[in-house]
C-alpha cells in the first residue's frame, strides 16, 4: 500500500468488502466483553482510508438508520464512490476527499471507527494521528478496528518483498515496476523444483503473491512504507493514546483451538495478561496480519466473554453432520464439519439438534429464541426439555459461543432480511445489481464479497429488480443466449430446450439466494 495520494490515483487499489469491519460484528464482540456499544442499526461510522467506498457503501445501504463517513487522500477512488452513492440514491453516507489530518471536533463522535489496510502503510506521524482520532473522535463506548501487518509472520513476506524491491530498484514507472516484480516472482516460483522444505515454502509464498492483482501487488508488497510490528508494540502505541485492547475482529483468531492440551497449558502459564496471551498466540500461529479492536481505556472490560449475550444474537452455521442424518440421542457422538474444514464432535443432544436446525435454515441466521424452540421441538421424541429453562438456555448459549470461537457458527445482530427461497418476482440487492453491471465482484447482504464471473449470472443479477417473474426472466435469458449463439436446441425441440433452460434458471436463482444476494 503506497504512501501518497497520487500512487492510488494512477494505479487503482481494488475496492474490497471487509465483513470483519461491519458494525454488526464489532457490536457483538464489544457486548461479549462487557462493552455497551451503540446498536449497529443506529450508529455513526467513520472509515479512514476508505478508498472507493466498496466497504462503506454496502454497509450504509443495509443499515439505513445509521450514518457513514469515509475519507481518503486519493481523488479517483473517492469520485468512483460518490458516483455509486449518487446512483443508488443513498443519503446516509458521504465520502470526503483529503487527509485524515483534516478530521476535527466538528466531525462529531463516532461509534465505530474503521481503518483497514491503512496503519502499516502510512508514515509514523499519520499512524499517530490515526490513533489520536480513535481516542478523540470515538464515543465513550465506541470501538475502533485497526488492521496491520504483524510479526513474526511478516518476516517471511519481507523476504519476498525485498527480493522484488531489489529487482525493480532502478525502475520508476509504476506499470514497469509491477510487470518486473511479477516476472521475478514467476521466475523464482518456477525454479523451485526441489524437495528442500524451505524452498518449497518459498514456492508456496511466491505462488500466493503471483495470484495478487496489480493494484494489490503495487500498493501492498511493493509499497515504499510497509513496516510490520509485534502486537505488544502496537498495543504500547495504542496505550499511549489511552486506548485498550478489546479483541480481534475475527473472533476465532483469539482461540487456541487446534493446539494440543500440553501447548494450551504452557500458553496459560505464559499468558499473565490478555496482551501476553495474544503475543504468544502470534508466535504459535506465526501471525502476519492482525485486525485489532480497541476501545477507550476507561471502560471496564471482562477478561472472559459473557455467553449470556448470545441469547440476543442471530445464529447461523455452515456445519453439517458428516453422517447421513444426525443421531439426536444423548450420549451418541456425532461429527460436524464446515466446508472450510472446521470440525466438531459432540454428544450434547440440544447442541446436535441446534446444528441440525441451523443446517436447514442456512444461510439465513435465526434468533437464539427461535433456535432454542426449534431444537427443543426436535428432541421431543428423545427427551423432554423446557425451552425456557434458564439452565438449558445458558448451556446452549455457552455451546454456541464455543463454536463461534472455533469458527463453526456465526453471530449477527443487524442484517437486512435475506430471502432463503426464490419468490415469484425475485429481487437482488440494488448494491449487487449496480456492481454486477460494472465488474465481477458483488457484495451480499451478509456483507461478503461474491465473485460472479459468468455472463449469465451477471445479467441475471442485473435483471432482478423485483418486476420480472420467471416467465419474463426465461424470455430474457433465451434472448441473451440467442444473441450470443449459445442457445442449445436439441432434436429441433424448442419446448424441451425451454424446459431445460427454465430448470437452469431456477438453479441459478437458488444459488443467488444461497449467497445472500436476494432480498426478502
Ligand atoms: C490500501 S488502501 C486501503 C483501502 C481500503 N481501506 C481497503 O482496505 O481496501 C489505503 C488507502 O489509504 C489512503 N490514505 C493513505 N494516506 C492517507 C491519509 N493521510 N488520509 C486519508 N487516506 C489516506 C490511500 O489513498 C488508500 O486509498
Amino acid at each position: 500500500m503506497a504512501t501518497n495520494s497520487s500512487s492510488y490515483d494512477s494505479i487503482l487499489y481494488p475496492g474490497y468488502t471487509h465483513p470483519q469491519t461491519h458494525p454488526d460484528r464489532l457490536e457483538i464482540i464489544g457486548r461479549l466483553f462487557g462493552l455497551a456499544p451503540a446498536s449497529a442499526r443506529r450508529c455513526r461510522v467513520l472509515e479512514l482510508g476508505c478508498g472507493n467506498g466498496a466497504n462503506l457503501i454496502p454497509m450504509a445501504w443495509g443499515l439505513p438508520e445509521s450514518e457513514f463517513v469515509g475519507i481518503d487522500l486519493a481523488a479517483r477512488p473517492i469520485a468512483q464512490g460518490r458516483e455509486m452513492i449518487r446512483d443508488l440514491g443513498l443519503r446516509n453516507v458521504r465520502l470526503e476527499h483529503g487527509s485524515i489530518t483534516a478530521i476535527n471536533a466538528s466531525w462529531g463522535k463516532f461509534d465505530y471507527i474503521l481503518a483497514h489496510g491503512f496503519y502499516s502503510w502510512v508514515p509514523p506521524e499519520i499512524q499517530e494521528r490515526m490513533l489520536g482520532i480513535c481516542r478523540h473522535a470515538m464515543a465513550p463506548q465506541g470501538i475502533a478496528f485497526v488492521s496491520y501487518n504483524a510479526l513474526p509472520g511478516c518476516h517471511l513476506r519481507k523476504m519476498t518483498r525485498e527480493m522484488m524491491l531489489f529487482h525493480i530498484r532502478d525502475l520508476t514507472a509504476p506499470q514497469e515496476r509491477i510487470n518486473q516484480a511479477q516476472a521475478l516472482v514467476r521466475f523464482l516460483a518456477d525454479a523451485q523444483d526441489t524437495t528442500d522444505e524451505f524452498r518449497l515454502w518459498m514456492k508456496a509464498e511466491l505462488k500466493q503473491i503471483a495470484g495478487h492483482d496489480e493494484g494489490h501487488l503495487f500498493h501492498d508488497e511493493l509499497a515504499e512504507l510497509n513496516e510490520p510490528l509485534y502486537f505488544t508494540q502496537f498495543m504500547e502505541r495504542a496505550g499511549r493514546h489511552d486506548l485498550q485492547y478489546l479483541g480481534e475482529a475475527d473472533y476465532f483468531e483469539m482461540s487456541d483451538h487446534g493446539f494440543k492440551d500440553s501447548v494450551r497449558q504452557t500458553l496459560k502459564q505464559l499468558a499473565r495478561s490478555r496482551i501476553l496471551r495474544e503475543q504468544y498466540l502470534d508466535f504459535l500461529k506465526c501471525r502476519r496480519f492482525r485486525q485489532t479492536l480497541l476501545c477507550q481505556r476507561e471502560v471496564p472490560l471482562q477478561s472472559e466473554p459473557d455467553a449470556s449475550h448470545v441469547a440476543g444474537f442471530l445464529v447461523s452455521s455452515t456445519a453439517g453432520c458428516t453422517s447421513s442424518s444426525t443421531d439426536l440421542r444423548a450420549g451418541v457422538t456425532c461429527e460436524f464439519e464446515t466446508p472450510k474444514g472446521g470440525k466438531l464432535e459432540t454428544d450434547y443432544a440440544l447442541g446436535k439438534a441446534a446444528l441440525a436446525v441451523l443446517g436447514e435454515t442456512w444461510p439465513v441466521p435465526i434468533a437464539f429464541d427461535e433456535l432454542m424452540a426449534r431444537s427443543v421441538a426436535r428432541l421431543e421424541n428423545e427427551t423432554s426439555f423446557d425451552q425456557h429453562d434458564p439452565q438449558h438456555r445458558a448451556q446452549l448459549a455457552g455451546f454456541l459461543l464455543q463454536l463461534y470461537s472455533g469458527g463453526l457458527v456465526d453471530f449477527r445482530i443487524a442484517i437486512p432480511t435475506v430471502a432463503r427461497t426464490v419468490s415469484e418476482r425475485p429481487e437482488a440487492s440494488p448494491i449487487a445489481r449496480w456492481q454486477a453491471e460494472r465488474g465481477h465482484v458483488v457484495t451480499s447482504l451478509f456483507h461478503l464479497a461474491v465473485k460472479v464471473e459468468d455472463e449469465i449470472g451477471k445479467n441475471l443479477l442485473a435483471w432482478l429488480d423485483g418486476t420480472c417473474d420467471r416467465k419474463i426472466l426465461l424470455e430474457k435469458l433465451w434472448k441473451l443466449l440467442e444473441e450470443k449463439n449459445a442457445l442449445i436446441v436439441k432434436d429441433e425441440n424448442p419446448e424441451a430446450a425451454r424446459r431445460s433452460l427454465a430448470a437452469e434458471l431456477d438453479k441459478n436463482l437458488l444459488k443467488l439466494a444461497r449467497f445472500g444476494l436476494l432480498v426478502k
